[in-house]
């Protein structure tokens, strides 16, 4: 992975200097070679599917998953970037059937806040990974903490996955650090016996081996309750198997969670809507703003939407139950204000959206203002902004927008493409988003926020 310098150079030169500017097309990725990495190599025991995740502390651990045809050891090697792997981390591994794969898990801890790493993974009999790079977190306020970019979406499936070549040319241009996956991935990971899950997992692992991969699940992940694949395949740091975590990374603090909690309750359990809403609430309650100023919350469906109606979708109601709960109990709209949550960040819907800010369905346009450079400016909103990022690309291909508009609604844009999201300062805050048709940079939004915490009711 390039240094945080480079990444704020590529970050600055993509968002700032050509903002308009898409560079040279990627050339289109080719799926039947994604279907034969299924079984690449010739030893069965060589690692696939390498892909990593921040660990519990962002600023000391990174955390790697891989899989293996056949049973091998769990060995990650690393050591601090053009100096020898002299480390070594032994993890587990854990025999799965769909299709039949082990499973590898090992973490790297100690390390230094900010510091970029070499690591393989594998074992001496099975063979190793390529040598890759990850770097950790950087201190919270350093200039390092202020160039993160983090690249934000969901949606994306192995077909039809319109951003994957551009997320490619981005990660080797070290253009964003780290990506925060908005649920539905693959489409599905357990499809063909799973034989589609090792497939996506290997077309995106020329980002996943370079960048912290963070996720939290969607609706095709919640394969009849039990999550299985997603699961097994995903390992995020003091998660609930992935299901719901957050991290302290930068200037932000991330809650992820599982919207599907909301939607499928009779597959997955009373329970499960209960323990997420406890801990999301003793999550934000324990963010230390003096850290961590910026407050996300993703989930995969979100809170509201602006296309059609099509699917009867519950973003389009009044009544969403992630927004109002059920019978008043668990509603998680309420938290945004109490804790001051500054983004909201859903998918599930395809395209792009943006709302003003806007709580209970009431929105506010006193504290946004277009700028000379054609960006958006919220300046000291009172309560969250929502953006909506599910148009990655996957064989549904995109929504179409309503004709109607609601009024909360900031713009709607149905276009293929990801965001970029950064945190340069304390009181600073940037979105911007890839328009994956012509590589054009959309949807430049700047927020300003001199004091964070709860909102005003
Ligand atoms: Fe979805």
């Amino acid at each position: 992975m390039p240094s945080v310098s480079c990444a704020l150079a590529a970050a600055a030169a993509l968002l700032l200097a050509n903002p308009v500017a898409g560079g040279v097309m990627p050339p289109p990725r080719d799926v039947a070679r994604y279907k034969w990495l299924v079984n690449a190599g010739s030893n069965a025991s060589e690692p696939q599917q390498v892909h990593a995740s921040f660990g519990e502390d962002p600023m000391t651990s990174l955390q790697f998953v891989w899989s293996t045809r056949t049973a091998a050891d769990t060995i990650l090697r690393f050591g601090e970037a053009g100096k020898p792997m002299t480390s070594i981390a032994n993890g587990t591994s854990t025999p799965f059937d769909e299709p039949v794969q082990f499973i590898h898990r090992a973490a790297a801890t100690g390390l230094r806040a900010g510091t970029t790493y070499s690591y393989v993974v594998g074992s001496p009999a099975g063979g190793w990974s390529n040598v890759s790079t990850m770097t950790t977190a950087p201190v919270p306020g350093s200039p390092e903490a202020g160039a993160l970019v983090f690249a934000v979406y969901g949606d994306m499936g192995l077909d039809n996955e319109r951003s994957l070549a551009w997320l490619v040319k981005d990660v080797e241009a070290g253009a964003f650090d780290a990506v925060l996956h908005v649920g539905d991935l693959g489409y599905d990971l357990d499809s063909d016996g799973g034989l589609r899950g090792d497939a996506f997992m290997n077309s995106i692992a020329p980002i996943t081996a370079r960048v912290p991969y963070h996720t939290m699940p969607g609706n095709h992940e919640i394969e009849g309750g039990t999550f299985k694949a997603y699961r097994s395949r995903f390992w995020m740091p003091a998660s609930n198997d992935a299901l719901y975590h957050s991290i302290d990374v930068g200037n932000a603090h991330f809650s992820m969670i599982s919207s599907e909690m909301y939607f499928a309750i009779s597959e997955y359990g009373l329970l499960m809507m209960p323990e997420q809403f406890t801990w999301l609430e003793k999550d934000l309650a324990a963010v230390d703003r003096t850290k961590s100023p910026w407050l996300v919350l993703m989930l995969h469906r979100p809170m509201y939407c602006q296309d059609d109606d099509s699917q009867g979708d519950a973003c389009h109601t009044l009544t969403n139950p992630t927004r109002v709960g059920y019978f008043g109990q668990y509603a998680l709209e309420p938290l945004l204000l109490k804790y001051g949550v500054d983004l909201v960040v859903g998918a599930h819907e395809h395209f792009l959206g943006l709302s003003k800010v806007l709580y209970n369905n009431n929105a506010s346009t006193a504290v946004m203002s277009n700028q000379t450079d054609g960006s958006i400016l919220f300046r000291n909103p009172g309560a969250p902004v929502h953006i909506l990022a599910g148009s990655a690309g996957c064989p549904e291909k995109l929504d179409v927008l309503s004709p109607t508009q609601p009024e909360w609604s900031a713009g709607a844009w149905d276009v293929y493409g990801y965001g970029y999201l950064s945190f340069p300062s304390a009181s600073r805050a940037t979105w911007s988003f890839r328009n994956d048709t012509d590589g054009s940079i959309i949807n430049r939004l700047e927020f300003q926020q001199d004091h964070h915490g709860p909102f005003a009711a």
